[in-house]
This record gives structure tokens, C-alpha cells and sequence, in this order.
């Protein structure tokens, strides 16, 4: 076991290289089992749920090789992966895969799209909700899959071997089931149109994919979608988009030390209701040549009022930090958590390091304070954990954050990267 030691006070200076997206990264590799040969994947971040991911595709029979670095290439430039799926052995996502990271459920999608069949077990993943998956299985029904749930597994079949198009409209915003229906969409016999689609850039990120893999599609970034089924895909070569989430981060990271950093290869355009509430919060971010550069734009940080929506809302995914940002606002902030139902428990953590929080049902208030003092909290979902490391950046003394492996699933570097611009903070053994 390890843990995170965090001495806070310093101010975070310099540039910070942003990764290829966690969240665009899994549905591209899981894009690789629509054809038998190879997807090339650059740009690829080194984390926990990249390697499970990894194994869950040798699992139905692809292999997958990453590419050795080139000499004097920069240790945070992402790796090249390469998927080949020449074969599916077996159609099954088994219980012990799927059950550590939700998104391998996804996998249902290109199974059921090329083979005719899967029987995936239903998902764990973050604690961070009931996360159901009635979305996704009334999707695949309307495209012609029969559909049973027993023991567990969702076990789907496509009538003769193949899907059909169908006019899909989702009573609420999905990302995953956007996923699996556009890439199920893409083998299907006829056209499939999705309403109310998920505009996530990384949902475009994976469009964009599919189309070089020979997937006819139209309305990419839109929430109107449309995909003319094709016989088949071929290889493609794709470099995945910058993680916004990991720039958001690390753009609070700096704003919380009053720092003023260069955020390499973050995309604005993908950030925009986010670097709004940082401009109310008294937080420049501006688009430079090679990034974005964030620094506070005169003195103290101001409260502010917030609700999570989907893109191109303010993310769920940045909550969490943001509540530690506003720890120390002058003023009360007001953050709506819309998406997750449970997507709350940092609160109690972040008030270990003295924030003063009230949770009134979906609605966190935070009151802004003085200081906050370092003290030992336990990590409890990805993004919360996060939140967690930007409040001890500018606690004082020293914070110690317990459970990493949250953290490992989706920062790539997370020290190395937060120390080269002037963090004390350091992985010790627990
Ligand atoms: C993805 C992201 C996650 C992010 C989330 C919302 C990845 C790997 N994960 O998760 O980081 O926080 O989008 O931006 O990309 N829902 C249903 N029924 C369903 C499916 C979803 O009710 O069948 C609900 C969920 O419970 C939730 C909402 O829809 O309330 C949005 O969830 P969804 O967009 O599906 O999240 P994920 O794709 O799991």
C-alpha cells in the first residue's frame, strides 16, 4: 500500500503536459474489436485502467502491443498502442474483468455488432451512484437485439447475426450508452439516427476514430447523430484528444496556489463553461500557443455557483475539485451535483483539512475559510481523490492521502507532473 504525502504553501509555476483523455482512451481500444485488423492508438496515457482494459480485450482474443518510446522522447509524450482483433475466441466479459472498471461493460456494443452475441456481466466501477444500464439495453433492443439479464450477465443476440439501424432517442444524456450505440451502429444493417446524443469531445474523439476505420457518420459533436452501417471496418491510425479533465485539475491546482501555469496541449474549446466559472471565480485561463495558461487574475479567489451538466456544461468530473478550490473563495459557493446521485464523498475528507461544507441534497454549500491544515484522508473515487491533493497543495502542514489506487486509474504522473512545477508532495510506503 502507498500513500500520498502533501506539504502545502508552494506556488505551482511552469508547464504542465497534458495526457491523452482516460475517457476517450478505453472506448477507442474497446473501438478495436469492430474489425479484424489493426487500430493504432498514439497519444495513449499510461494508467491503471488502460492495463485492465488491456486484459479484458486479450480476454475475447485481441492482441495488443505497446510501442516501445523513442530514444530522448519525452517521458510524458503518451504510448502508441496497437490493437489487433483478428479473431473474437470469446464473447464473454467476464464478472472478475468487468466489475473493476465500468467502462469495460462497453465492450457489449462491438461484440454484439461483429459477432452476433455477447454475454457481458453487468458493471461495478466508482461508487459514485446506482449507474444503471436500462439506456443501453433499450437502445440494443430497438436495433433488434433480444435481451436477457440472468445471474448477472446481460446476455444479447442479434437476430440472423446482425443488428439493424433504428431511430434511438435517449431520455437523458448518456455517455456510454452513446458509445456502445454508435459503435454498434456502425455494423448495423441500415441507418441508425441517436437524439439526445452525448457531445463529450471524447465521444466525437471516438467518431472521429470510427470514420478512419471506414464508419459513415454524420453530425460528429452534435447531438443529432447519424450512421449509415457499413459491411465492415478496417485499420485506422488515431492519436487520442487532450484530457480535459486532467487540465481542469490542474488548471484549480494552480489557481488554489496562486500559481501561474502553462497547461501543454489543453484544449479551451473543450473547456469553456469551466474557464467561465473560473473567470467568476477570479481565475484567468487563456488559450496560448501550445495550451492554456492559468493564473488568478488579481488576488483572492471568489465564490461561485454551480451545476454539473452534461457537455458542454460544467463536468461532473471536475466537482469534486472545484469544491476543494472553493474552500478557500471568499464568500459561500453553491455546487448542484445534477449527473451522480453520490457523487459527494469528499465532502467529508475535505472537511477533515477544515473546509466547512453542508450538503443539502444534491446541492453542496461551500463557506469559504481562512486556511485549511493538513491531516490524513482517504481517496474515495477518482475524481474525489483528486480534490483532495489540490486542498492539501494549500493546506498547512502536511496531508496524507490514503487508498491511491483511485488516483492510478486516471492521472497519469500525478506527482512527477505537479512536482517538475514546484509541489512538495511525494509517494511514500503506507
Ligand atoms: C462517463 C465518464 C465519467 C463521467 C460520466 C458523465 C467514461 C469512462 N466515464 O461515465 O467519467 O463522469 O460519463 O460525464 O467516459 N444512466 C442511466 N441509465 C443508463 C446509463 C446512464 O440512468 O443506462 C445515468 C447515470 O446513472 C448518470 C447519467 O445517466 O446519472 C450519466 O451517466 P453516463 O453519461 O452514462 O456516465 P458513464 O458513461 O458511465
Amino acid at each position: 500500500m502507498e500513500k500520498l504525502l502533501v506539504r502545502g504553501g508552494n506556488r505551482l509555476k511552469g508547464e504542465i503536459p497534458i495526457s491523452g483523455a482516460k475517457n476517450a482512451a478505453l472506448p477507442l481500444m474497446i473501438a478495436a474489436l469492430l474489425t479484424d485488423e489493426t487500430l493504432t492508438l498514439h497519444n495513449t496515457p499510461r494508467l491503471a485502467d488502460v492495463a485492465l482494459l488491456q486484459k479484458i480485450l486479450r480476454n475475447h482474443g485481441a492482441d495488443t502491443m505497446i510501442a516501445g518510446k523513442k530514444p530522448g522522447q519525452s517521458r510524458f509524450v503518451g504510448d502508441t498502442v496497437h490493437i489487433t482483433a483478428a479473431e473474437i475466441i470469446d464473447t464473454t466479459a467476464p464478472y472478475d474483468l468487468v466489475s473493476k472498471m465500468r467502462a469495460s461493460f462497453w465492450v457489449l456494443g462491438p461484440l454484439l455488432a461483429r459477432c452476433g452475441e455477447a454475454r457481458v456481466s453487468l458493471p461495478g466501477g466508482c461508487a459514485i451512484g446506482t449507474r444503471p444500464v436500462d439506456l443501453y439495453l433499450k437502445a440494443l433492443s430497438r436495433m433488434g437485439a433480444e435481451i436477457d439479464v440472468e445471474q448477472g450477465y446481460v446476455i444479447a443476440r442479434a437476430p440472423k447475426g446482425r443488428l439493424h439501424g433504428a431511430r434511438i432517442v435517449f431520455p437523458k444524456v448518456s455517455v456510454g450508452a452513446t458509445h456502445v450505440v454508435l459503435m454498434a451502429a456502425t455494423l448495423a444493417r441500415g441507418e441508425t439516427v441517436i437524439e439526445n446524443a452525448a457531445r463529450e469531445p471524447e465521444v466525437a474523439d471516438v467518431a472521429e476514430c470510427l470514420v478512419k476505420m471506414g464508419a459513415k457518420i454524420e453530425g460528429i459533436g452534435r447531438s443529432s447523430l447519424r450512421i449509415e452501417g457499413v459491411e465492415r471496418l478496417h485499420g485506422a491510425e488515431h492519436s487520442i484528444v487532450a484530457d480535459r479533465i486532467e487540465a481542469g485539475t490542474y488548471a484549480m491546482a494552480a489557481a488554489m496556489t496562486d500559481g501561474d501555469v502553462l497547461l501543454c496541449g489543453a484544449r479551451a474549446e473543450h473547456l469553456s463553461a469551466f474557464i467561465d466559472v473560473m473567470a467568476s471565480a477570479g481565475v484567468m485561463a487563456t488559450a496560448e500557443e501550445g495550451g492554456l495558461r492559468v493564473r488568478r487574475a488579481n488576488g483572492a479567489l471568489q465564490a461561485v455557483t454551480v451545476e454539473t451538466q452534461p457537455f458542454p456544461g460544467f463536468p461532473t468530473d471536475l466537482q469534486a475539485q472545484l469544491m476543494a478550490l472553493m474552500t478557500r473563495a471568499q464568500g459561500v459557493s453553491s455546487i448542484r451535483e445534477t449527473i451522480f446521485e453520490n457523487r459527494f464523498m469528499h465532502v467529508q475528507e475535505l472537511v477533515r483539512l477544515g473546509a466547512d461544507i453542508s450538503l443539502m441534497g444534491d446541492t453542496a454549500l461551500v463557506k469559504g475559510v481562512e486556511a485549511l491544515k493538513g491531516a490524513p484522508v482517504m481517496a474515495t473515487d477518482l475524481r474525489a481523490s483528486v480534490s483532495l491533493v489540490i486542498a492539501g497543495l494549500a493546506a498547512e502542514g502536511e496531508t496524507e492521502i490514503h487508498r491511491l489506487y483511485h488516483l492510478d486509474r486516471g492521472f497519469e504522473a500525478l506527482e512527477e507532473k505537479l512536482r517538475a512545477v514546484g509541489a512538495d508532495i511525494e509517494r511514500v510506503a503506507a
